[in-house]
């Protein structure tokens, strides 16, 4: 039995964050203006709030291993960052370990990913296998699992383009990673941000999706990869196996949007997988039950 719980999407913004000229002929203009103004803004106005609500219920749930799929923050500036890793306490010496990867959110803009505040930040979620010192993809054994993280997100220069890529040299990284003694030993779950699919099976739209899934798709297929967690989307769902797509993959939604507010936990008792969805109740303020689904377990 072994169990890790899975959130996504906290998307922390930082409205006083410094501005440098440079951040002026950046997308963040835009992000700012969106942020604060668009409906958008008002549906995380109590990320931070709920964060705090969700760290509690998380750590008391003493899971094995936590798993971060990405956008910690909104604007991807250094003011987010910080407030995003003190409020999860990474790093803090009595917490369960875990495996975080980049959400395109943070890598708002070039200067984010060039400074790698992502990794400064994250960088005890971000411990395992690597292959040539690259940061991604990783490896990490958790129990009888080998946990993949993989980086889908890219800096983007416009606005409209959200779209993510995991890249040629990652993917060569990755089959490196894949033929490790542990990893070939071991059932393998994928940790990345962007989705296989939308909810009901289908593509993402042209400027959201992940513009190199059949090549990550070949890649995890060969090496039977048996579940695909993942973020992005901020409502949670499930899509099951089919012929192109030989694995589960779960959606876990937005740990922080306002009415979605929820994380997962995933249970393994050697036959079944049990996920947990627990969600925010804004009274009496704090993660509950929400529902329980069993899956049968075919991560091999
Ligand atoms: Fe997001
Ligand atoms: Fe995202």
């Amino acid at each position: 039995m072994i169990r890790f719980v899975h959130f996504s999407d906290i998307h922390v913004f930082q409205a006083d964050a410094a501005w440098k000229p440079r951040d002026y002929l950046t997308k963040r203009l835009t992000g700012f203006f969106n942020q604060k103004y668009l409906p958008r803004g008002k549906q995380f106005r109590e990320a931070v709030e709920v964060l705090k609500r969700l760290v509690d219920d998380l750590y008391s749930r003493k899971p094995d291993m936590i798993l971060f799929s990405g956008d910690a923050t909104t604007l991807g500036v250094e003011e987010e960052f910080a407030i995003a890793a003190e409020v999860l306490r990474v790093g803090a010496k009595d917490a369960p370990p875990g495996l975080a990867v980049p959400g395109n959110h943070d890598y708002y803009t070039r200067h984010s990913y060039e400074a790698g505040l992502f990794e400064k930040y994250f960088a005890p979620w971000l411990q395992g296998d690597r292959v040539d010192q690259h940061t991604y993809p990783y490896g990490r054994q958790a129990g009888p699992f080998y946990i993949l993280g993989v980086n889908s997100s890219q800096p983007r220069r416009w606005w409209w383009d959200s779209s993510g890529m995991v890249g040629l040299p990652q993917l060569e990284r990755l089959k490196r990673l894949l033929q490790k003694p542990e990893a070939m030993a071991s059932p393998k779950i994928l940790l990345t941000h962007y989705p296989i699919a939308l909810s009901d099976g289908k593509p993402e739209r042209r400027h959201r999706r992940l513009k190199d899934l059949a090549a990550l798709l070949e890649v995890i297929r060969e090496h039977r990869v048996g579940l695909w967690l993942h973020g992005h989307r901020h409502k949670p769902y499930h899509v099951k196996p089919e012929e192109h797509q030989p694995m589960h993959a779960l959606c876990v939604g937005s740990g922080t949007q306002e009415s979605l507010w929820t994380y997962a936990e995933y249970t393994f008792d050697g036959k079944k997988l049990h996920i947990e969805h627990r969600a925010y109740q804004p009274h009496p303020k704090r993660f509950e039950k929400v529902n329980n689904i069993i899956l049968p377990h075919e991560i091999h």
